[in-house]
């Protein structure tokens, strides 16, 4: 419990938001520790709806103190838009606090993902366009600019001027586009930092402290375990670690300080943008699931490809987070069907059939899958709020996948509000 990571263990949107913000009032922390303003996690609390993508969900728990971890993303200009308009809703924002050594998403960063993903064609990713990944290149490339820059006009004056001097030049020369204006980017960026300045903090030293003092604190990770730069579905991932040693790494504790780790995944299983989905459905049924669980990005708007819950996916999130639990969401979209698919296997290639993730990407790329058809339920789950009266086939649904990936499943979603979800007994 002190410290617990919670990671999607899927390909991200398995509904992380909603179960961070449940178990935030159980800990005394919340930081997040990777990723930036490609996230989007919706949230409803009390009549409110809110949307955010860069925020800890944790925030709107009031007294909580909320990290923005050395390992997310910051797109400046998006963190003051949440911050105001969280704000603005009468929310207080005291509790956040970020580190000093994040990086900045910056202006080249968010055209040049739009201008690489254009230059792909067909081979391109599907990024969200938020600038992401060229944040984290120029981190690796040593040419980032971080968020303790803003506090000293003269350091982030001279750290744009280098930085643009290379990317101006990408960007005239290989795209074909008007330089950047790096006076009015400072100018801009200074107006930020006034905004940003009050909560920058040595964030490592606060987590640190904040466990060794027996308080707690829920590691939240973006996007999910597929989408992991090292073990996901490359190159098709985002250019983080989603998956919990990330949680390390991205907030600047050690591992001796995770506790537990909490895999959340939806009981189906969604995409977006391209690379292979061995366990899509057909596009009927994926139609049917898009529409009644509401399967388009909180961030982009687009469609989620969907499809059938996928065990051989799981055991492999398991295996590279080191789980100790797993909530399943969305449970009630399965009603709306007489039996669900569960993909128990891949058959290859070869003709093997194999319950490990393939470790090499031709195999999972032509990977079939073997499903087992579990009974429907055929019954409207949302007026439910106790594991005990869920229909006897719901309840087997989930003791079935509990058993099959021997790990225990501590929660259950059956609707957005929060007392639609169940702890099994
Ligand atoms: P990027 O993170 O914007 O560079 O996009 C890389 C890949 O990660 C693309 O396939 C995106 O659709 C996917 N991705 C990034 N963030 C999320 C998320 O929060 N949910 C689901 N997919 C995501």
């Amino acid at each position: 419990m002190p410290g617990t990571v919670i990671v999607g263990a899927q390909w991200g949107d398995e509904g992380k938001g909603k179960i961070v913000d449940l178990l935030a009032e159980r800990f005394d922390v919340v930081a997040r520790y990777q990723g930036g303003n490609n996230a989007g996690h919706t949230v409803v609390h009390g009549d409110q709806q809110f949307v955010f993508h860069l925020l800890p969900s944790g925030i709107l728990e009031p007294g909580k103190i909320c990290v923005l971890g050395n390992g997310v993303v910051i797109d400046p200009q998006v963190l003051c838009g949440e911050l105001d308009a969280l704000e603005g809703r009468g929310r207080s924002v005291d509790g956040l606090r970020i580190s000093g050594n994040a990086h900045l998403v910056m202006p080249w960063h968010r055209l040049l993902d739009a201008q690489s993903e254009l230059r792909l064609g067909p081979l391109q990713i599907g990024t969200t366009k938020r600038g992401i990944g060229p944040a984290y290149q120029d981190k690796a490339a040593r040419l980032g600019i971080r968020v303790q820059d803003v506090l000293d006009p003269g350091i982030l004056r001279e750290k744009i001027e280098a930085a643009l001097a290379i990317k101006n030049e990408q960007l005239e020369r290989i795209y074909g586009l008007e330089p950047l204006d790096g006076e009015a980017i400072f100018a801009d960026l200074v107006r930020f930092a006034e905004r940003m300045k009050p909560f920058i903090a040595d964030t490592s030293l606060l987590v640190e402290d904040a466990l060794r003092e027996g308080r707690s604190v829920l590691f939240e990770g973006a996007q999910g375990t597929l989408l992991d730069l090292d073990n996901g579905t490359y190159p098709f991932v985002t250019s983080s670690n989603p998956t919990a040693g990330g949680a390390c790494t991205g907030t600047g504790i050690g591992p001796t300080r995770i506790s537990s780790v909490v895999g959340v995944a939806k009981a189906y299983l969604t995409r977006v943008g391209a690379g292979p989905f061995p366990s899509e459905a057909d596009p009927e049924r994926a139609a049917r699931i898009r529409e009644v669980g509401a399967e388009f990005g909180a961030t982009t708007g687009r469609e989620r490809r969907c499809g059938w819950l996928d065990l051989v996916g799981l055991r492999f999130a398991a295996r590279l987070n080191g789980l100790t639990e797993l909530v399943l969401t969305k449970l009630d979209v399965l009603s709306i069907f007489d039996t669900v698919p569960v993909c128990v296997a891949y058959r290859l290639r070869d003709g093997s059939v194999v319950q490990d993730f393939p470790a090499h990407q031709s195999d999972f790329h032509h990977a079939e899958p073997v499903f087992e058809e579990l009974p429907g339920w055929g019954a409207d789950l949302s007026g439910v709020t106790e594991w005990q009266n869920l229909p006897a086939a719901a309840r087997e649904y989930v003791r079935w996948v509990e058993e099959r990936l021997d790990l225990p499943v501590s929660m259950v979603g059956v609707g957005q509000r929060r007392d639609q979800i169940l702890e099994p007994r």
